[in-house]
C-alpha cells in the first residue's frame, strides 16, 4: 500500500514542486492549504505533470478544530511536510504579530495532532536566514544562529526551538528541518513555478517579470560589497533539486536512519553567485537583453552567503544536480507560460 504524506502549503512554490516529486516516487499526498498565498488551479498543474490529483484541503492551519477533523479524517498519516508559513520579509517587519501567530501557531497545532495521532515524522522549512551573516563560508549546520534580522526569519529560529523542546519531551517523533538557501526556478514543464502576488521582492521573479516587461527595470541593490564584482552573493537552488531532498528526508526518516530524533541539514548548491552573475547568465540563456541600474544596497541585505552541503550529500545522500543556467532558463520558461509570451 502506497504510504500517505500531508503536505501543509503544497499549492504553494516549494510545496507543489514537492507533491509532484513525492507522487513520482510513489508516494499519496494529501495538501492542506488556505489559499493565502497561492491559487486552486495548481492542483491541475500538479496532475497534469504526474497525471495523479493529490487530495486537496482548504483549511487554515491556525484552526485547531479544523486541524483536528483532519487529523481524525486522515487516519493512514505517515509523515508530514510543513511548508505552510508566511514568508514575505518586509511584511513581517510592518505585520509582526500576523507573522508569529500564523507561523508559530500552525506549527504547534501540527506538533500537537502528531503526538495525539501518532504521526511520527515532520519535515520542516527552515531557512538559511537563521545564519545571518556567517563569519565562516561556506556555512555549516554548526555554525552559529546569529540574532534575527526580522520577525519571519524569527519565527524559522523559533520554530527550530518549538521542534527542538517538544521532541526532547517528545522522543517517539522525528523531525527534519532543512535550511534551504535561495530557492529559484520552475517545473521543466512549465506547468508549476512561483507566483509572486503584486512585485516581487526576490531577484530572479523581479528577473523574470523586467524580461516579460512588467517591470521596466530591474534594480542591483548595490555594488560596493567586498565580493569580486560588488554585487551580493547567494546560493541559488533549483526547486526541483530542493523538492526531491524532501523525498529523501521522509526516506531517512521512515528508514530509522536518523541519528538524532531531530536532524538539520543546509540545502544548497555549496555555489556562491552574485546578482550581477544572476543577470549576465540569464541573458545568456535566453537571449533576452534585461535593463538593470546600480542603486543603493537593499536594508538589512547580507554580503554573501553560501552552503556547505556536505552533511546532506553524506547523510541524505542528496545533492543538488541543475545548473544555474538550466534553473534561470525553466525560471523564464515559466514566465512566459503565465504571460502566454511565444517566441
Ligand atoms: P508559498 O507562499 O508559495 O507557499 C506557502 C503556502 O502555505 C501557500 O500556498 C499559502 O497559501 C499556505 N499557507 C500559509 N499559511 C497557511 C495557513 N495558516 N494554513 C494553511 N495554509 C497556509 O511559499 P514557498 O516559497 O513555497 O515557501 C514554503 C516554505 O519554505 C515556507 O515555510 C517558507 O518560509 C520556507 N522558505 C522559503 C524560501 C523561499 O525563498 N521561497 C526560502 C527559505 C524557506
Ligand atoms: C537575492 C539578492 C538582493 C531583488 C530572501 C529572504 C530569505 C529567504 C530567501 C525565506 C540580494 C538582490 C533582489 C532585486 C536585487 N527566504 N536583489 N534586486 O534576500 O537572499 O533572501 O529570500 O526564508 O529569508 O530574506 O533573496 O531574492 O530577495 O535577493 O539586487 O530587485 O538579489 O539584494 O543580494 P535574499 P532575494
Amino acid at each position: 500500500m502506497k504510504q500517505l504524506v500531508l503536505v501543509t502549503g503544497g499549492t504553494g512554490y516549494i510545496g507543489s514542486h514537492t507533491a509532484v516529486e513525492l507522487q513520482q516516487s510513489g508516494y499519496d499526498v494529501v495538501i492542506v492549504d488556505n489559499l493565502s498565498n497561492s491559487n486552486i488551479e495548481v492542483l491541475d498543474g500538479i496532475e497534469k505533470i504526474t497525471g495523479i490529483r493529490p487530495a486537496f484541503e482548504q483549511f487554515d492551519l491556525c484552526d485547531t478544530d479544523k486541524v483536528t477533523s483532519f487529523f481524525k479524517s486522515y487516519s493512514g498519516l505517515q509523515a508530514i511536510i510543513h511548508f505552510a508559513a508566511f514568508k514575505a520579509v518586509g511584511e513581517s517587519v510592518e505585520k509582526p504579530l500576523m507573522y508569529y501567530r500564523n507561523n508559530l501557531v500552525s506549527l504547534m497545532n501540527l506538533l500537537q495532532h502528531m503526538d495525539q495521532y501518532q504521526v511520527p515524522h515532520l519535515v520542516f522549512s527552515s531557512s538559511c536566514t537563521v545564519y545571518g551573516q556567517p563569519e565562516e563560508l561556506p556555512v555549516t549546520e554548526k555554525a552559529p544562529i546569529l540574532p534575527a534580522e526580522s520577525p519571519y526569519g524569527n519565527t524559522k529560529q523559533i520554530s527550530e526551538e518549538i521542534i527542538r523542546d517538544t521532541l526532547k519531551a517528545r522522543p517517539n517523533l522525528h523531525s527534519i528541518a532543512l535550511r534551504y538557501f535561495n530557492p529559484i526556478g520552475a517545473h521543466p514543464s512549465a506547468l508549476i513555478g512561483e507566483l509572486p502576488r503584486g512585485i516581487p521582492n526576490n531577484l530572479v521573479p523581479f528577473v523574470t517579470q523586467t524580461a516579460a516587461g512588467l517591470r521596466e527595470e530591474l534594480k542591483v541593490f548595490g555594488n560596493d560589497y567586498p565580493t569580486p564584482d560588488g554585487s551580493a552573493i547567494r546560493d541559488y537552488i533549483n526547486v526541483v533539486d530542493l523538492a526531491r531532498a524532501h523525498v529523501v528526508a521522509i526516506e531517512h526518516m521512515l528508514n530509522n536512519k536518523q541519528h538524532r530524533n531531530f536532524e538539520f541539514f543546509n540545502l544548497g548548491t555549496g555555489k556562491g553567485t552574485s546578482v550581477l552573475e544572476i543577470v549576465k547568465t540569464f541573458e545568456k540563456v535566453t537571449g533576452v537583453p534585461l535593463k538593470y541600474r546600480i542603486v543603493g544596497r537593499r536594508s538589512g541585505d547580507i554580503i554573501q552567503v553560501w552552503a556547505d552541503t556536505r552533511l546532506a550529500n553524506e547523510e541524505l545522500g542528496w545533492k543538488a544536480e541543475r545548473s544555474l543556467e538550466e534553473t534561470l532558463l525553466s525560471a523564464w520558461n515559466w514566465e512566459k507560460h503565465l504571460r502566454n509570451i511565444t517566441d
